[in-house]
C-alpha cells in the first residue's frame, strides 16, 4: 500500500521506520518530515493541519492509508474531513469526537468519572467560578495541580506548593494564560507514584493490542528537576509494569474506556495513550492522549516484533481480528539529544556531525526530530534534535550503547541527560 505519515518528529522518524520495513508498504510519504525522514521513503513539505493540502497529496498520491502522528489534526478533525472528502482512504487516528480524550481534559475527567476508570479527584472551573475554584483548592493537600482544559503544547500543567500561589496562577490561568486553551481549569488531587506510558492499538469495535510498555523522562535536568520538555529519554519494558499490574490496566481502565467510546458511538480507531501513574501498586490515569508519545515511540517500535502495517491497517478497517502483535522480548532505550537552552529559547541552524557514521552500529537507530538538511550539511531546527535508540540484552545494556553512540554525534549547544533509566539499573 501507499502510506502517508503525518507529522516530523522523532515519533514520526520511528515509526517511519517501522512502517518502511513491511513488505505491505510499496510507498511512503512523511509530511512534512524531517532532515533524516527520508531515508524511509519521500518527506512532503506541507502542514498536517491543512486538510486542502493533505487531501491533495492522497489523491497525487494514491495514497491507500493516512497514519496521524501528531494530535492537532485529530483535534482539528482530520479524520472527520478524510471520511467525508476521501472515505476510501484509511485513516489511523480516532474522529474529532474522540480526539476530545487529549483536547479537552475536561472532557477526558468526566468520561472517567461515568466510566468509573481510576483518576485523581477533580473540579473544573471558569472565569465565572474562580471564587469557587479558590475555595476548592482549599480542600486540597499540596502540591496544587491546574490543568488547562485545552492543548497548550504540554505546557498546560502546573503544580504549585503552596495555596497562595495556585490561587494566583489559576486566576492568571482563567485570564488567559494559555488563551482559549485555560478559559476552563481543571483543579485535581496530586497522586504520588512512579509514572509509565500504556498504547494501545484499537479499531474502533471492540478490538484491541497492546503495545509495550515504556516510561519517558520529561524534565530537562537530571535527578527530574527543572521545566518539563517534550521527553528527554525514555525505556522500554517498564520493570514495574509487570503481567499483576497490567491485568490491573486491562480490566480498570483500557477495557472501560474502549467500551465507554463504543457506548457514546464515537468513532476511534487508532492509538489511545494512557499516562498512568502507579499509586502503590494501584493504576491511575493521569492523562489521555489520542497518538502515539513521543520520546516513547523511539522505544516501542524497536519492540515491536509483529509486522506494523498489517495491524495499523486492520485497526483502521475497523477488525483487528486475530492478527498478533508480538513484542520483542530485548530491551530499549534512548536518550534525546536536544539543543542548549531547550526548553527555554535556543539556536537554531547548528550544524551536526557524526550522525551517518554512528548509524552503522548494528544495535543503534538514530531517529531526527528537530534536523534539517541545508544544502549539503545536516542542521539542527528544533529543541529536541535526535533520538538515539539502542537495543540490548537488558535496560543497561541498551542504555549503554545510546550512550557510548552518542558521544560520536556533535553540535554546538548539545545537551542530554545521563541518567535516563538509572532509576531501575
Ligand atoms: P499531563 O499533561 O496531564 O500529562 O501532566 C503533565 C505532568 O504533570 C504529568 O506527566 C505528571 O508528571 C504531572 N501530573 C499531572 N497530573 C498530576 C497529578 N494529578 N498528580 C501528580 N502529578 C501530575
Ligand atoms: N511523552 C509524552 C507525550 O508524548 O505526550
Amino acid at each position: 500500500m501507499n502510506i502517508l505519515l503525518l507529522g516530523s518528529g522523532g515519533r514520526e522518524s520511528a515509526l517511519a521506520w517501522k512502517i518502511s520495513q513491511s513488505p505491505e508498504c510499496s510507498s511512503l510519504i512523511i509530511a512534512p518530515g524531517n532532515g533524516g525522514t527520508a531515508r524511509y521513503g519521500r518527506n512532503l513539505p506541507l502542514k498536517p493541519t491543512d486538510f486542502n493540502a493533505v487531501l491533495e497529496a492522497i489523491r497525487e498520491n494514491a495514497i491507500d492509508m493516512v497514519v496521524v502522528g501528531n494530535e492537532d489534526p485529530l483535534v482539528g478533525g482530520i479524520t472527520d474531513f478524510l471520511a467525508a472528502e476521501a472515505p476510501e482512504v484509511l485513516v489511523v487516528g480516532p474522529s474529532r469526537e474522540g480526539a476530545r480524550l487529549e483536547g479537552s481534559k475536561d472532557f477526558a475527567k468526566q468520561f472517567m468519572e461515568a466510566e468509573g476508570i481510576p483518576t485523581a479527584r477533580y473540579r473544573s472551573f471558569t472565569a465565572e467560578t474562580v471564587e469557587e475554584g479558590k475555595k476548592f483548592l482549599a480542600t486540597l493537600q499540596p502540591p496544587y495541580v491546574l490543568k488547562a482544559d485545552g492543548l497548550a503544547a504540554g505546557k498546560g500543567v502546573l503544580i504549585l506548593d503552596s495555596l497562595e500561589e495556585a490561587r494566583r496562577q489559576l486566576e492568571e490561568m482563567l485570564g488567559g494564560m494559555f488563551g482559549q486553551s485555560s478559559a476552563t481549569v481543571v483543579i485535581e488531587e496530586f497522586l504520588s507514584g512512579i509514572e509509565c506510558s500504556v498504547f494501545v492499538l484499537t479499531d474502533g469495535n471492540g478490538g484491541y493490542r497492546v503495545l509495550p510498555v515504556a516510561k519517558d523522562y520529561k524534565r530537562i535536568l537530571e535527578g527530574d528537576k527543572g521545566p518539563n520538555t517534550g521527553g528527554m529519554g525514555a525505556v522500554s519494558p517498564v520493570p514495574f509494569a509487570d503481567d499483576a499490574f497490567m491485568e490491573k490496566v486491562d480490566k480498570r481502565i483500557i477495557r472501560p474506556t474502549i467500551e465507554g467510546l463504543r457506548r457514546r458511538g464515537i468513532d476511534y480507531k487508532g492509538f489511545i495513550f494512557l499516562g498512568l501513574i502507579n499509586v502503590g501498586g494501584e493504576p491511575m490515569v493521569i492523562e489521555y492522549n489520542v497518538r502515539m508519545g513521543d520520546p516513547e515511540t523511539e522505544v516501542v517500535m524497536l519492540r515491536i516484533a509483529s509486522d506494523l502495517v498489517p495491524l495499523l491497517r486492520a485497526a483502521a478497517s475497523g477488525n483487528l481480528g486475530d492478527l498478533p502483535l508480538e513484542h520483542d522480548p530485548r530491551s530499549a532505550a534512548t536518550v534525546m539529544l536536544v539543543s542548549g537552552g531547550y526548553p527555554g529559547s535556543y539556536p537554531k541552524g547548528m550544524e551536526i556531525v557524526g550522525e551517518d557514521a554512528a548509524d552503522f552500529t548494528p544495535d543503534t537507530v538514530i531517529f531526527h526530530a528537530g534536523t534539517a538538511r541545508n544544502d549539503a550539511s545536516l542542521v539542527t531546527s528544533g529543541g529536541r534534535v535526535m533520538a538515539v535508540s539502542s537495543y540490548g540484552k537488558d535496560l543497561a545494556e541498551a542504555l549503554s550503547r545510546s550512550y557510548a553512540v552518542l558521544e560520536n554525534i556533535n553540535f554546538d549547544g548539545k545537551t542530554f541527560r545521563r541518567d535516563i533509566g538509572n532509576e531501575f539499573l
